[in-house]
Formats: structure tokens, C-alpha cells, sequence
């Protein structure tokens, strides 16, 4: 007797089609896995026969081999379980329907429950990319997976329950589609908060529109961590690709809000500083994404960056490069995405008041610049925007005037990332910060004195390569936001007031 049902593999974020096979025979009663399945597989043995005697199914006295095909891959996790019990009642003769075009994925308790697992989005999208029409898994999983149209989803409690279902005694509802709602902006942290601030709040728009990563210095209370919590309202709507791969790491992560299967605001994160290098760039024993893939398509908000172990920080400097973080294990690589925004925020110095308008600094030249250098070049390198926050003045704090709402500069964004998307359509780029040094020159072509002033500044400031390829990427982004073809002097010069530490604290140094 063979017969062979659809399942479903991960590793990392990879999800690939497993066909359970299995062969029964008369003899001495056996019940293998084969098919390089590691122990939480092999486990699945235990408790696959146990939820067969608790649902009252006799498990089948003979010898039962499972193979899980493709043999030469790894197979981890424990959501085999309801492919292979539905392999075995198939055996015995209690599928009454058709299970060819069905995928199964879920673990079963000793008890038979049907429990969760983590990455059923991924899963449930490979299931219908390999031309699955129908998909059992998990009940609380169920309207995660009803985000991926066309596929039936089922969501499945218990092992009697499917057994059920599949004999044609009581069938289970099959899963609405899930709609998602309308973003919904209502409650959100708004930059009509903010008073005055107004240079602060237009660097930040300028990053926003270019999806530039931006690090803001100033001394504490400024508003840098208001600033920063307010970036994601004004960040262009998420696509529904877009939404999707960002639901998949938390699918994966397990981090998935059962109630909103689907992850329509960018993501917003802020690890502390005491975070590990596992925490922020991903990792473990068994791996898991980290804070830079928990923000995929959203913002990484690194606050009192010159607090974070400097070893750490060292670490995103590839993954920010990449947009992927892959992590080494011997069951083989696991590769997460992280497109994201990074903004940062710090003190200019230990007590926090250099450059302070009114307080004065207690530290020594020495002790801020060794305060900065905790920050590595190559780190700093890595953002496109820096700019000084000083204190919000009194007057515009009692001026009771209204500022401008987040939904207004939202708007603004919007366009110069349309202007981004048709000049970038098919190339793979999605926005000005990304631009690569191929294209560099011919789309962020300069006007004759524009180029006179940049000219200017490298020399005067002693700019790095990679510095001056960071001024054309934002003037590029400052002329989107005026709608204009051709990088003009007036933009490179604003791009320029943006570059703060090059100015100022490193130039002195
Ligand atoms: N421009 C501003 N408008 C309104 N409130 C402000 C402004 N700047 C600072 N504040 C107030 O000061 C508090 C401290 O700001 P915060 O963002 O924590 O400063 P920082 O992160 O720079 O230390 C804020 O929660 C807010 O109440
Ligand atoms: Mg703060």
C-alpha cells in the first residue's frame, strides 16, 4: 500500500513543496521517518500516534515507512505532523475525498489538538505556487493563511476533527478570504506635535522621500525620539507585495498578531541599546530575523546609538549594504530580508550639551571627540542625512500655533516617490537612496554650477567618495520633491546643510 500526500518545508524564509510518501506493509509492526528529518521530525512519531489512540482512530498494526521527499534537503520543525497523519488515515482507508490538490501543515499534541506553528504565510503562498488548491493548517493560524487568495484554506482544531472531514462525516467551513482594511492612520503619533522645529522636520520629510537613512544629534530633550516615532505617518503606503513580505518575517518569527493577519503600517522598531548582536541583525541557535528584519520595509529607530556596544552596531554595517542578513548554521543558510529605513538619534557628547545654545558643555575637547568616534567612519558612512536638533525655541512652543499634520507632508512624499518609481520602473530600485553607482551620474545629472558647488565642498570638507555619492543621492531627492528634471545649485547646497558631522564635529577634529 502507497500513498502519498502534499506538505509543506521551511528554512528561514524559503518555504518549498514536501510530498510525504509512505509505504504500508504487513509485518512486524514499525513506524520510521526517513528523509533527512532531524529529531523534532523524527518526534513527530510519538506524537502522532498518541493523538491517533486520543481521537479514537486505531493506528494501523503493520509496518508504516515515511519518506519526506526531497530526500537531500533538511527537513526541521514540527508542522509535518498533520501531513503525515493524513497520509496514514489515507492508508487506512478514511479519505473518502480527493487530498491530491490539498496541502497539510501543523503539529499535533499528544491529545490531538491541532497547535500553531510560526511561518504558515510563507508556507500557504509556496502551497499555492506549486498548484495546491486547498490547505489544512492550524485553526489559529487559519486567518493568517486567508490572506493568500486563491487557495482554499481550513482551519483545523483538533485530528478528529480532519478525520472527520476527510471520511465526509462533518466537513469544516473552509476560511473566508481575508480583506484587508483600509490603513488607518487615526491614533498615530502626528508631526502636528511638534512645534516649531521646522529645519528637523524638512530633513526628515527630505528622508522620508528618498528613503534616505537619517541620524539626528542633539542634546537630550531636543525632540529627537519624538521626532523619530512620528517618521512612520509620513512614510509612502505599503504595497500589497510589500505587505506580504513583511507579514512573512513575523509569520516566521511568530510574532504575528492573530487578530491582523496582515501587516499594512510599516513596521516601526526600536530595539534598546543593550541589545545583542543576535537581536539586532538576527541569529540564535535556531535562527531567528532580527530587529533589522523585524523592520523590513519600515524604520529601524536606533536611539543613544553611542550607546549600543560598538561591536554590535559593526555588524549591521553589511546587512544595511545588502538589504539581507544571511546567518551560517550547520543545518545550512538561512537568508532574511531587511530593506528599512534606519534613523538614529545621540547625544553630541557624554553630559549631552555641546553645542547647546544656553547650557554649557562640561566636557573636555578630548571627551567629545572620543565620545563621537564610539561611532565608526564606515558606520557613519552609512547615512545619507545627518543633521543637529537644537532645543525647541520658547516662542514656538507657546506660539498655539498649528503645525502641519503628518497626513499633508504625507501627501508630499507620495509624489516624489511616484517621480522615484516611474524613473526606477524595471530596474530593481525602489527608491533614491538605493540608487547604484552605475546609474549614479546619469540620473542625478547636475546643472553647471550645482556641480561648481559640490566641487567646492569635497575639497573644502575633505569628503570621502562615499560621502559625496550620499550629497547627489539627496540633492536627487530634494529635486523630486520640486518636480525638477535637473539638479540644480539650490538643492545640492540644502543636501549640504544636511551633512552636519562633516561640517562641523568631524572637521574640527
Ligand atoms: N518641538 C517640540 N514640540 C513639542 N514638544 C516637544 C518638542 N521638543 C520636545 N518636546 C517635549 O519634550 C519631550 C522630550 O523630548 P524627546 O523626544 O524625548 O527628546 P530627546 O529624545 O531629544 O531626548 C517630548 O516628549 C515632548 O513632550
Ligand atoms: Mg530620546
Amino acid at each position: 500500500m502507497f500513498c502519498r500526500v502534499k506538505g509543506v518545508g521551511l528554512n528561514g524564509m524559503n518555504a518549498y513543496p514536501v510530498d510525504v510518501e509512505l509505504e504500508m506493509s504487513r509485518g512486524l509492526e514499525r513506524f520510521d521517518i526517513v528523509g533527512l528529518a532531524d529529531v523534532s521530525v523524527k518526534e513527530s512519531r510519538e506524537r502522532i500516534r498518541s493523538a491517533f489512540r486520543s481521537s479514537g482512530i486505531k493506528f494501523p498494526p503493520a509496518s508504516v515507512v515515511i519518506n519526506l521527499a526531497p530526500a537531500d534537503v533538511k527537513k526541521v520543525g514540527s508542522q509535518h505532523d498533520l501531513a503525515i497523519s493524513a497520509a496514514i488515515l489515507d492508508a487506512i482507508g478514511e479519505v473518502n475525498s480527493d487530498i491530491s490538490d490539498s496541502a497539510f501543515i501543523g503539529e499535533l499534541s499528544l491529545g490531538g489538538e491541532v497547535r500553531g506553528v510560526n511561518g504558515v504565510l510563507p508556507m500557504t503562498i509556496s502551497a499555492k505556487n506549486s498548484g495546491r488548491r486547498r490547505v489544512f493548517v492550524p485553526k489559529e493560524n487559519a486567518r493568517e493563511a486567508s490572506v493568500v487568495s486563491g487557495i482554499e484554506v481550513y482551519g483545523v482544531s483538533t485530528l478528529k476533527e480532519l478525520w472527520d472531514h476527510l471520511c465526509d462525516r462533518e466537513k469544516i467551513a473552509p476560511m473566508p478570504p481575508y480583506v484587508p482594511e483600509a490603513e488607518d492612520y487615526d491614533g498615530a503619533l502626528d508631526f502636528c506635535d511638534v512645534m516649531g522645529q521646522a529645519f528637523a522636520k524638512k530633513a526628515i520629510e527630505v528622508a522620508a522621500c528618498g528613503g534616505h537613512n537619517i541620524i539626528m544629534i542633539g542634546s537630550p530633550g531636543s525632540g529627537k525620539s519624538m521626532l523619530a516615532k512620528r517618521i512612520p505617518s509620513i512614510l509612502p503606503a505599503m504595497t500589497f507585495e510589500e505587505s506580504v513580505e513583511t507579514t512573512n518575517v513575523y509569520s516566521i518569527a511568530g510574532l504575528l498578531d492573530k487578530s491582523q493577519p496582515l501587516i499594512t503600517r510599516r513596521p516601526f522598531r526600536s530595539p534598546h541599546h543593550t541589545v545583542s548582536t543576535a537581536g539586532l541583525t538576527g541569529g540564535g541557535t535556531i535562527p531567528r530575523p532580527g530587529e533589522i528584519s523585524l523592520s523590513h520595509n519600515g524604520l529601524l529607530f536606533l536611539d543613544e546609538l553611542a550607546e549600543f556596544q560598538r561591536s554590535t552596531l559593526e555588524v549591521l554595517r553589511q546587512p544595511i549594504e545588502d538589504q539581507k542578513v544571511s546567518i551560517s548554521r550547520a543545518s545550512g543558510t538561512v537568508t532574511y530580508p531587511c530593506s528599512v529605513m534606519i534613523v538614529a538619534a545621540m547625544n553630541p557628547c557624554p553630559c549631552g550639551y555641546y553645542g547647546h545654545p544656553t547650557k554649557k558643555c562640561v566636557c573636555t575637547k578630548k571627551q567629545v571627540s572620543q565620545y563621537l568616534s564610539k561611532i565608526s567612519g564606515p558606520l557613519l558612512d552609512r547615512f545619507d542625512l545627518h543633521i543637529e536638533v537644537a532645543p525647541v525655541e520658547f516662542e514656538s512652543l507657546s506660539s498655539g500655533r498649528k503645525e502641519e499634520p503628518s497626513s499633508v507632508i504625507r501627501e508630499r512624499v507620495q509624489r516624489a516617490r511616484e517621480i522615484q518609481n516611474r524613473r526606477f520602473r524595471g530596474t530593481g530600485i525602489t527608491c533614491n537612496a538605493r540608487i547604484t553607482s552605475d546609474i549614479l551620474h546619469e540620473v542625478c545629472a547636475l546643472s553647471p554650477d550645482a556641480n561648481a558647488l559640490l566641487k567646492d565642498v569635497f575639497e573644502r570638507l575633505g569628503l570621502s567618495a562615499r560621502a559625496y555619492d550620499k550629497i547627489l543621492k539627496v540633492s536627487r531627492t530634494i529635486a523630486d520633491m520640486e518636480g525638477a528634471q535637473t539638479i540644480e545649485k539650490k538643492h545640492v547646497s540644502q543636501a549640504v546643510r544636511y551633512r552636519t558631522l562633516d561640517r562641523k564635529f568631524w572637521a574640527n577634529e
